[in-house]
């Protein structure tokens, strides 16, 4: 399997705090990647570096074997790479349909240049057959604001997915979901991904939901990688267990 994504000693300090130290890590094509740690670990550091959106004061990031660092967030999107937010960035008084076309002219703008027309029957058909592979069947005409959570998340993922990526980073994609729907939500997700096998990763913090869907875990803490495995060795080093679960301590 060929890697997709590399850091190599990534750094990011904000004033005294080293939000990113020294991170070092290879991602390979097709894999599910959880990632975790406690609040303030620098996993929304991390996710914004590799995407643009914070340029890391040292270090380098490669994807595809291409050098991204510092790239403005646009240029790394065009590149393959898709991220969804903690708050999932929607048009809450469009349609669930709409918000899809939207981003579907976005990314043929990046391809071609030009904005297509925005709602023709090629168009329409692409959106709701994408619509489909996650969840959204019926109903495509209502709005966005009558979506409860976990319908949010999922449509904000897959306006992600619009673009096309090799490479989706989801940040806290079940967060403010509840407890009931978050497994139906990660197994929608993971569907849709594994069919098109793109790169995922994913910051979590429910451990029931990493153990369940990543293939491999990165654990977080203070800036650094502390521990990177299967789900099985991850949960059970000694010092995740202290530092990261809060047992034993
Ligand atoms: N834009 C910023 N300005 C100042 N400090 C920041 C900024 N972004 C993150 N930090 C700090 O960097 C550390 C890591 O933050 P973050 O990556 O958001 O952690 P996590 O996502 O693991 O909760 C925290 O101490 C946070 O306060
Ligand atoms: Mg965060």
């Amino acid at each position: 399997m060929g890697v997709v994504l590399e850091a190599l000693n990534v750094v990011r300090h904000f004033g005294a705090v080293k939000a990113a130290d020294n991170v070092s890590v290879q991602l390979q094509e097709g894999q599910t990647v959880g990632i975790v740690g406690p609040n303030g670990s620098g996993k929304t550091t991390f996710v914004n570096i590799v995407t643009g959106y914070v340029k890391p004061t040292a270090g380098q990031v490669r994807f595809r074997e291409q050098d991204i660092t510092g790239l403005e967030p646009r240029e790394v999107t065009n590149l393959g790479i898709a991220r969804s937010f903690q708050i999932p960035q929607l048009y809450t008084s469009l349609t669930i349909l709409e918000n899809m076309l939207i981003a579907l002219s976005i990314r043929s703008r990046q391809h071609w240049g030009f904005w297509g027309p925005l709602k023709s029957a090629d168009r329409v058909g692409e959106a709701t057959q994408l619509l489909a592979r996650f969840g959204f069947a019926g109903g495509i005409d209502q709005r966005v604001s009558t979506l409860p959570e976990g319908g949010r998340k999922l449509l904000d993922v897959a306006l992600s997915f619009a673009l096309g990526p090799k490479l989706l980073l989801l940040d806290e994609p079940t967060s403010g979901v509840s407890v009931d729907d978050k497994f139906g939500v990660m197994d929608t997700l993971m569907e849709a991904m594994k069919r098109s096998e793109i790169t995922a990763v994913f910051i979590e913090h429910d451990m029931d939901i990493v153990a369940r869907y990543a293939d491999r875990v990165l654990v977080f803490a203070e800036g650094s990688i502390l521990a990177d495995g299967d789900p099985d060795s991850v949960f059970a080093n000694p010092a995740v267990r202290t530092h990261v679960l809060g047992d034993g301590v």
